[in-house]
């Protein structure tokens, strides 16, 4: 993070100094058990615990500031060097946003560039954001959040990970409501915009597509004159999005698609496939007069081609060489867990774990997926609940049962309530009797398939977050211990209890 006295973080945040440590923080922590010496310690109130309870905790560790929202003293009624503001997630931005000036600034008086990336959509965020990453650290010093931070948290929290020697800075933004992704993108003013895909996922909270529509373009309309956005024209919704921005437009498209309105140029995927195992190839073609350039991912599922194509076109908007990003997106493998995560197992069963997360569209991608990967083998969709779809959730549950009859899918395990109308429908669409099973438990689940998976089975592991299925997933991506899968030993009693 760049230098800020707490004087001037203080001043920054609207906040009064409480007692001033006279040491400048070098990072910034929002858990107390994450806290090292020299950090900022933010204290905010959470959804399980109140930061304020472990101040002393963080200092112990070696936290030199807080930031909290009042006095906070130790137990000789000395108060913590702090400063004190109305809103701690709201200061943290404020702290982010000054940030981004100071480094662009200082950036600037050395005549070095400086480049802030945002990426937004309904799925694929990730990814893309991991993809670009890969691609723009091979040009210079770049800074991307951990994991899936995108929030009003995990923004600020990337953004302290920059400092006066970062020439790339990308940011994932995520939105559960209309307003989320402009305060976001007011905060890091990025030059390049790229939204991927415009989907039902918290279609509930936000109330409507449209609505979600009108909060993934908040990035475009963000971007001044000289920036760029980075549209995905093969989704309708996304492509409209070239209509309410000043920036430069750069399409991309996989189907043909052409660029309109004020649309100046495309990245193309020519001839694109997927290979027998899943993994997409294309040649990419970018709008810099040169020739395609051949694409081999290592990812796997038909969808992720979206993504390739964003980080492409980010990258290229960054001014990469269009044969370094062909090479760095062939070179990548999936960089987060639980994403498409093929496991082979010695007995010859395959175990591909999406468990990070779910929601209509990626569900979808990944059950295509598995038909697609299947050549003949016996395909396994082990399915949780898709979270947060509000008053959808029935209707898309019901979606997916009716989509695994239809892929020919030749096994489905429904595990937990909160999925139950998915197992329902797919019964009464396909009328099945062994082929689809329910159980309560992740644990009942294990058993069944330690009982029933055979050599050559091909096994798909895909919930929300919450339910917890990725641990399911690698629990039977683990080597069987006995001879054959059939025999394999029953779990600890204490594995796993805790996953649903
Ligand atoms: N274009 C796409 N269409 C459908 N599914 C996709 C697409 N891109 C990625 N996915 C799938 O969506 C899931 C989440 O991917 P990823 O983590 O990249 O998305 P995200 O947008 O960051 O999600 P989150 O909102 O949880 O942060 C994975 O299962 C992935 O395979
Ligand atoms: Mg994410």
């Amino acid at each position: 993070m760049i230098a800020l006295t707490a004087a001037e973080i203080a001043d920054i945040t609207n906040g009064r100094l409480a007692a001033d440590p006279g040491i400048v923080p070098t990072s910034v922590f929002t858990d107390s058990r994450e806290a090292v010496a020299g950090s900022l310690y933010v204290a905010k109130p959470g959804e399980n615990a109140d930061g304020h309870a472990y101040v002393g905790a963080a200092f112990e560790r070696g936290a030199v500031l807080a930031l909290t929202e009042r006095d906070v003293s130790d137990d000789d009624g000395r108060p913590y060097p702090a400063v004190v503001v109305d809103d701690a997630v709201i200061a943290m931005g404020a702290l982010a946003a000054e940030s981004v000036r100071r480094i662009r600034a200082a950036r600037a008086a050395q005549g070095e560039d400086f480049t802030v990336i945002g990426i937004t959509g309904s799925a694929g965020k990730t990814t893309t954001k991991d993809l670009l990453a890969g691609v723009l650290s091979r040009a210079g010093a770049t800074v991307a959040p951990q994991g899936s931070y995108n929030g009003e948290v995990g923004v600020p929290l990337t953004v302290f990970g920059a400092d006066e020697k970062t020439r790339y800075l990308v940011i994932e933004m995520g939105a559960t409501g209309v307003g989320h992704i402009k305060y976001l993108a007011e905060m890091v003013r990025p030059d390049i915009g790229v939204v991927l895909c415009v989907g039902s996922a918290h279609a509930g909270e936000f109330g409507g597509v449209e609505n979600i529509a009108k909060a993934k373009g908040e990035l475009v309309e963000a971007l001044g004159q000289d920036g760029t956005a980075v549209i995905n024209l093969d989704d309708a919704r996304v492509a409209a999005m070239s209509s309410r921005t000043r920036a430069k437009v750069l399409g991309t498209t996989a189907t043909g698609n052409s660029a309109s309105g004020n649309t100046a140029s495309a990245v193309e995927a020519r001839n694109f496939d997927v290979d027998h195992d899943g993994h997409p190839e294309f040649e990419l073609l970018l709008p810099d007069g040169g020739v395609p350039h051949p694409v081999h991912s290592k990812l796997i599922g038909a969808h992720h081609i979206i993504n390739l194509l964003a980080a492409a076109g980010a990258a290229f908007a960054a001014g990469l060489p269009a044969a370094d990003i062909a090479d760095s997106l062939s070179a990548q493998s999936p960089a987060s867990r639980w994403r498409m995560e093929r496991t082979e197992r010695a007995d010859g069963v395959t175990i591909i774990n999406d468990a990070y997360n779910a929601n209509p569209e990626s569900m979808r991608a990944a059950l295509r997926t598995l038909a697609d990967l299947g050549h003949g083998r016996r395909t396994w969709a082990v399915l949780g609940a898709m979270l947060e779809l509000g008053e959808d959730s029935i209707r898309e549950h019901t979606a997916v049962g009716t989509q695994v009859v239809r892929l020919n899918i030749s096994r489905l395990v429904v595990v937990g309530r909160e999925a139950r109308a998915l197992y329902v429908s797919a019964i009464q669409e396909g009328s099945w009797g062994d082929e689809c099973s329910f159980t309560e438990t992740a644990d009942e689940a294990y058993e069944l398939l330690q009982a029933e998976l055979e050599p050559g089975d091909l096994v798909l592991f895909k919930s929300s977050n919450g339910v917890g299925l990725r641990y399911l997933g690698d629990r039977i991506a683990l080597p069987p211990t006995g001879t054959s899968a059939n025999t394999a030993a029953a779990p600890a009693a204490d594995e796993g209890n805790e996953l649903l």
